[in-house]
């Protein structure tokens, strides 16, 4: 896959009816430029496949195929590509966020279920908040301090990812600090039919309320997503007593070594294709 190939990418991710916009496809290829790779048929992109090594965790996502091409093993294939370039003597995790129609596909490579995610889609209303909030925006210098936080959740050192995002979105990066430190923080970017929130981190539930609080209410008057890992029961709590609902579920899967992530303190994560 090259830069070339973007618009294409996103003609597919419309057709599946995702929310990624060309800049998730661009920080795919900019993550790792040699692991993103097409399936062409007399020339026109019908599948794509994205792997990233961060050390010893590899994430694959925007596996898709056309809807015409379906069933013939293009995403078969193109997940064996991707696994083969990923055996690098380091790699001892891959994971992704599977829909119900790729799990199938990664049972048959070795993939096994961790966790469910759920999506939810709401809209905050306007001029529903108070003005007073102890969040705050995160300049450059506290990146580290978030990206341990994450470290933290994910059990994965997703700097690269984070600061690029970071980079992106400057002003969706928000933290919480309490008595000197650094109790959490939510990071955001547009989508193609909605605003995603997520990483969000946070320490304990006070913590999550605000920091969510503070991102939805940012994005007041317009619809976001945040996926959630349906086991944090406080953040799936607040966000249902608030008007969101439940849009889709997502698996978690794993082949190889597991990770010790932390779910209590995952209150939103990043999104399907970085996990
Ligand atoms: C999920 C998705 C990527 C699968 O792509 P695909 O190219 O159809 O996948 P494959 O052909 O490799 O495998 C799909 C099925 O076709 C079967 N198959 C493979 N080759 C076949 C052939 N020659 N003839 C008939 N069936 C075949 C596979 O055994 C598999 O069967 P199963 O669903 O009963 O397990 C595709 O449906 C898609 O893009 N969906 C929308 C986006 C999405 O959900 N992506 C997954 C993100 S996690």
């Amino acid at each position: 896959m090259t830069e070339a190939d973007v618009p294409r990418g996103m003609e597919l991710t419309a057709q599946a009816g995702w929310n990624q916009t060309s800049l998730d496809w661009l920080r795919c290829l900019a993550l790792e430029p040699d692991g993103c790779f097409v399936w062409e048929e007399h020339g026109l992109v019908v599948g794509t496949v994205t792997a990233c090594r961060f050390g010893p965790v590899a994430w694959i996502g925007l596996v898709l195929v056309d809807a015409a091409y379906r069933r013939r093993g293009i995403a078969t294939a193109l997940m064996e590509h991707a696994l083969t370039y990923l055996v690098d003597g380091r790699v001892e995790t891959v994971r992704l966020d599977a829909t119900p129609l790729g799990r199938p596909v990664y049972e048959k490579l070795g993939f096994v279920a961790e966790y469910e995610l759920t999506r939810y889609e709401g809209v905050w209303p306007k001029g529903a908040d108070p003005a007073l909030s102890p969040v705050e925006a995160a300049d450059r210098a506290f990146w580290p301090e978030l990206a341990a936080w994450d470290r933290a959740a994910t059990a994965t050192d997703r700097l690269p990812l984070l600061d690029r995002l970071f980079t992106e979105q400057p002003t969706a990066v928000r933290l919480l600090r309490g008595q000197g430190t650094v109790e959490g923080f939510s990071a955001g970017r547009p989508g193609r039919l909605a605003w995603q929130v997520g990483p969000c981190v946070a320490r304990d539930e006070a913590a999550g309320i605000l920091l969510l609080r503070d991102a939805l209410s940012r994005q007041a008057g317009q619809s976001v997503f945040l996926d959630v890992p349906t086991a944090n029961e406080a953040a799936r709590r607040f966000l249902e007593e608030h008007g969101w609902r439940p849009q889709r579920m997502l698996l978690r899967m794993r082949r190889g070594k597991p990770l010790r992530d932390n779910l209590a303190l995952m209150w939103s994560c990043f999104g399907p294709e970085k996990g």
